[in-house]
């Protein structure tokens, strides 16, 4: 049975530590249950503090070696750069953590967008051992929200937000980091749990316009997630919440 749910917390601080506590407690659930925990981390700069907390105030908190790790997103650069989802998360979170390197499956940044794309779903298809037509269930996938409603590197307006097939594509978009890669609605929607953790006023209209407006995902491409066979859970800060009715 899904679950969807708003939380909305006092600060950004306390939407940090939430969030660190709802990964801490879905990770030990599918341990507990599947053996390991899959997760899909969201890039930009919303996530950073909750990965600290994690490796560091909720270190004892997860069975680091049964985690594996995957990106949501991630935009066409190497792996050490500063744009790169990838680095953040491993500044903020694996470098401390030290997960095996068989744990770690990021995007390939460094390649070219079609190639980075078709690599990642060669070892989506291959780590989840799909069949044709299935869709990788992440165990948790978590996700931000842009000012423009844009979720991971899903763009109002743009061809990968109608994608129904493919796992992971190249975007193009007329942002600062242009080129990206990206998982598909498929993929997220097919998640236990879906996350979105999203801070700040700037973020208000955005939030408003996903949960209480007009259905477009066109225009508010993170209307598309709706898990499938999983849970909806919104963890907000009062700015970022204080739009909703
Ligand atoms: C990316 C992200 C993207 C991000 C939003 C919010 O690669 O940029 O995956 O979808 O979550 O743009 O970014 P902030 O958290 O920096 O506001």
């Amino acid at each position: 049975m899904s679950d969807n749910k708003i939380i909305v917390l006092e600060d950004a601080q306390a939407l940090y530590v939430r969030a660190a506590e709802e990964i801490a407690h879905v990770a030990g659930e599918a341990i507990c249950m599947h053996g390991e925990f899959r997760i899909c981390l969201s890039g930009g700069s919303t996530p950073a503090a909750a990965y600290e907390l994690l490796a560091t105030r909720f270190l004892l908190s997860v069975d680091w070696k049964e985690v594996q790790f995957y990106w949501g997103d991630e935009r066409c650069v190497p792996p050490d750069d500063p744009a790169s989802n990838y680095a953040m998360a491993n500044r903020t979170m694996l470098s401390r953590i030290a997960p095996r390197p068989d744990q770690v499956h990021r995007i390939q940044g460094e390649l070219p967008p079609d190639q980075a794309a078709q690599g990642y779903e060669k070892d989506l298809y291959n780590l989840f051992a799909l069949a044709e037509g299935d869709f990788p269930r992440f165990s948790l996938a978590l996700m931000g929200l842009g000012d423009n409603s844009h979720t991971a590197s899903l763009f109002p307006h743009t061809p990968s937000i109608h994608e129904t097939k493919r796992l992971a594509v190249a975007v193009e978009v007329d942002e600062p980091q242009r080129h990206r890669v990206s998982l598909t609605a498929p993929v997220f929607n097919n998640a236990a749990t879906v996350l979105f953790l999203v801070s700040g006023d700037g973020k208000a209209q955005a939030v408003k316009n996903i949960i209480e407006g007009p259905h477009d995902p066109d225009q508010f491409p993170a209307q598309l997630i709706a898990p499938t066979d999983g849970d909806l859970v919104w963890l907000l800060d009062k700015a970022a919440a204080r739009l909703l009715s």
